[in-house]
C-alpha cells in the first residue's frame, strides 16, 4: 500500500520521524565553552550501534541560554536495551533528539552503526534516519487518518518499500494487534495505540529504537505490555533499545542504565533492578556536584 506515490526516484520522501517529531525547533546560537573535564567515555566491547562522541547542545544565548548536553560521549551496544534516566530537564530528550538526527547538536558527532549522521546535509539525514532508526514516542504519535495497520507499514511505504510480511507477522502477532489492525487510532486503548507505535518502529528491523519516555502515559498494566514487548524484541530479535524512562521498575527491563544530571552522564549500571536504580537515584541527592556544573 502506498500513502506517500513517488513522484521520481529522485524525490526524497519525508521520513516518519520528522513527520512525527515534537517539533523542537534548533537553536544554533551560543555555542556553549567547555567547562569541565569530560567524565570518562562510557564504551563498551561489543559493537555499538550508536557512538556519541564529545556532544555539546545550548539552546538560547546571553543569560537566558540553556546547556542541555555538556560533552556527552556514550556508545550503545547493538542488541541491547539501555535505559536513561535523570531528572527532569537533564537533557534526556535532547540527548535522544541528537542521536537520532532529530536535533542539531553544536559540537561533536553521532554515529549510527559505521554512518556518522551528524553534518549529513538534509536528504541524507532524512534518508539514514528512515532507514536506521525507529523512534517511539510518550504520546504515541500514530496518523489519525490511517488504520493502526497502515500506521505500522508508514515507514516502509515512506520508503517506496514493504515491511518483510513474515517479520511483520510476528511483530502484530508479539504485539497481539491482529484484531485491532483495521482501527482507527482513535477506536483503541492508549495502550494498544503505544503496541501499534512499536510495531511501527520494528517494522523495517532499524538499526536502533529510540523511545522516549514510551510507557510515560500508560497504566501498569500497558505498561508492562509494552516493556516486555522491548525486553523480547531485544532477546528475541536482537534489536538495539534506547529508552528514556523516569521509572525504576521500566528501567529494570533494561541492560544497563545511564543516568544524566545537568547535561552530563553521571552513573552508568549495568544489569539493573528496581532497587539498585532507587539506591542510585538517590545516592545523586547527595552528590557534589561536577566542575563547572550550576548546583
Ligand atoms: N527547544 C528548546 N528550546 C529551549 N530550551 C530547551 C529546548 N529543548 C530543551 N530545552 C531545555 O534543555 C534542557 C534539557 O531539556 P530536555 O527536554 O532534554 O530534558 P529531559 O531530561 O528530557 O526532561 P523531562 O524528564 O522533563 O522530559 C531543559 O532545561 C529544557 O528547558
Ligand atoms: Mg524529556
Amino acid at each position: 500500500m502506498t500513502f506517500f506515490p513517488a513522484r521520481g526516484p529522485k524525490r526524497v520522501r519525508p521520513d516518519l520521524n520528522s513527520l512525527v517529531a515534537t517539533g523542537k525547533t534548533p537553536d544554533q546560537e551560543g555555542l556553549p565553552v567547555p567547562l569541565a573535564t569530560p567524565p570518562a567515555p562510557h564504551l563498551t566491547r561489543t559493537r555499538a550501534a550508536v557512538t556519541a562522541t564529545g556532544l555539546w547542545r545550548a539552546y538560547g544565548s546571553g543569560e537566558a541560554q540553556v546547556v542541555a548536553l555538556r560533552d556527552v560521549s556514550v556508545e550503545f551496544a547493538s542488541g541491547a536495551f539501555t535505559a536513561i534516566m535523570g531528572p527532569s530537564g537533564s537533557g534526556k530528550s535532547t540527548l535522544m533528539h541528537c542521536l537520532a538526527g532529530l536535533d542539531t547538536t553544536d559540537r561533536g558527532t553521532v554515529n549510527i552503526g559505521d554512518a556518522t549522521i551528524t553534518g549529513l546535509g538534509d536528504k541524507a539525514l532524512t534518508r539514514l534516519r528512515r532507514d536506521k532508526i525507529g523512534f517511539i514516542f510518550q504520546q504515541f504519535n500514530l496518523l489519525p487518518t490511517l488504520t493502526a495497520e497502515e500506521n505500522i507499514q508508514l515507514p516502509a511505504s515512506i520508503a517506496g518499500a514493504k515491511a518483510d510480511p513474515e517479520w511483520l507477522r510476528r511483530v502484530i502477532d508479539t504485539l497481539d494487534l491482529r484484531d485491532r489492525l483495521t482501527h482507527k487510532p482513535t477506536e483503541l486503548s492508549g495502550g494498544q495505540q503505544q503496541r501499534v507505535a512499536c510495531a511501527r518502529a520494528l517494522a523495517t528491523r532499524p538499526e536502533v529504537v529510540f523511545a522516549d519516555e514510551p510507557t510515560g502515559n500508560l497504566d501498569t498494566r500497558s505498561s508492562g505490555e509494552v516493556l516486555r514487548f522491548l525486553r523480547k524484541s531485544v532477546d528475541d530479535f536482537g534489536q538495539t533499545i534506547v529508552m528514556v524512562t523516569h521509572d525504576p521498575s521500566a528501567a529494570a527491563y533494561a541492560d544497563r542504565v545511564v543516568f544524566l544530571a545537568d547535561g552530563q552522564i553521571v552513573h552508568d549500571l549495568r544489569e539493573p533492578t528496581a532497587d539498585t536504580v532507587i539506591d542510585t537515584m538517590r545516592g545523586f541527592e547527595n552528590r557534589v556536584p561536577l566542575a563547572g556544573e550550576a548546583r
